[in-house]
């Protein structure tokens, strides 16, 4: 039968370990719309638009043929037929990546492609910041992860190898941006269950999770 659930957090919450591990362990599919924002934005920054002009970030934005990888082992992206697999986690991208999401066509688009992929899949975990509230409502568990700052700078900088203190820095300015949006499209769905990992490992979050879908 029909599967899907919804794993919104903020950065470093454990969101894509967790929502791949799920997947493998749902025998599902996994969907990481943070990686579908950030292979836009790197198109966007390729093509050379200024970051300050929203019009023109929506022209490349929609003009962009995404492949989106969904196979929780190995979720491949590619923008324009240029695999982006490891340029979406740089330094430029995360640089930038909350002012393009922040564009509204851009959510639009994204958002109708997001659905579109849920409603092809029959076993489906979804991962980003909107999903409870806006791409998958009617999800069958939504959950929103969340840690500690520092917990959540910790895992971060240990993923890159950067420094704990620029990473957390980092991140409190990306939630700012990401929160301060007029129309907040990642405020917690208010039927989401929270889900504290700062104290437990990954095993324990998936363990979690599984017990929460099967029951
Ligand atoms: O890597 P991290 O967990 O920090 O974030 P991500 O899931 O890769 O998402 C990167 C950025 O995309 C976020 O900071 C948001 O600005 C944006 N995003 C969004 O607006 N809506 C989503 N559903 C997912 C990501």
């Amino acid at each position: 039968e029909k599967c899907v659930v919804a794993v919104d957090g903020p950065s470093g919450s454990g969101k894509s370990t967790v929502s791949r591990r799920l997947a493998t362990a749902v025998d599902g599919v996994y969907l990481d719309t943070g990686a579908m924002y950030r292979a836009i934005t790197w198109a966007v920054i390729n093509g050379g638009a200024d970051l300050n002009d929203p019009d023109a970030i929506a022209k490349i934005a929609l003009e962009t043929e995404l492949s989106i990888g969904t196979d929780p082992a190995a979720p491949h992206f590619a923008a324009n037929g240029t695999n982006v697999d490891e340029a979406i986690r740089g330094p430029e991208v995360t640089g930038a990546v909350s002012a393009v999401a922040a564009v509204p066509s851009v959510r639009k688009h994204l958002v109708a492609l997001q659905k579109a992929i849920i409603a092809g899949h029959p076993r489906i975990i979804v991962e980003g910041r909107d999903i409870a509230s806006v791409v998958a409502p009617d999800a069958d568990l939504k959950v929103y992860l969340t840690a500690s700052a520092a917990a959540r700078a910790a895992r971060r900088s240990a993923e890159n190898s950067a420094d704990v203190a620029a990473t957390e820095a980092d991140l409190a300015r990306r939630d700012k941006l990401d929160s301060s949006r007029a129309v907040d499209p990642l405020k917690q769905a208010s039927d989401a269950l929270e889900v504290d990992t700062t104290g437990m490992g990954i095993d324990e979050v998936v363990a979690h999770l599984l017990h929460l879908l099967n029951s």
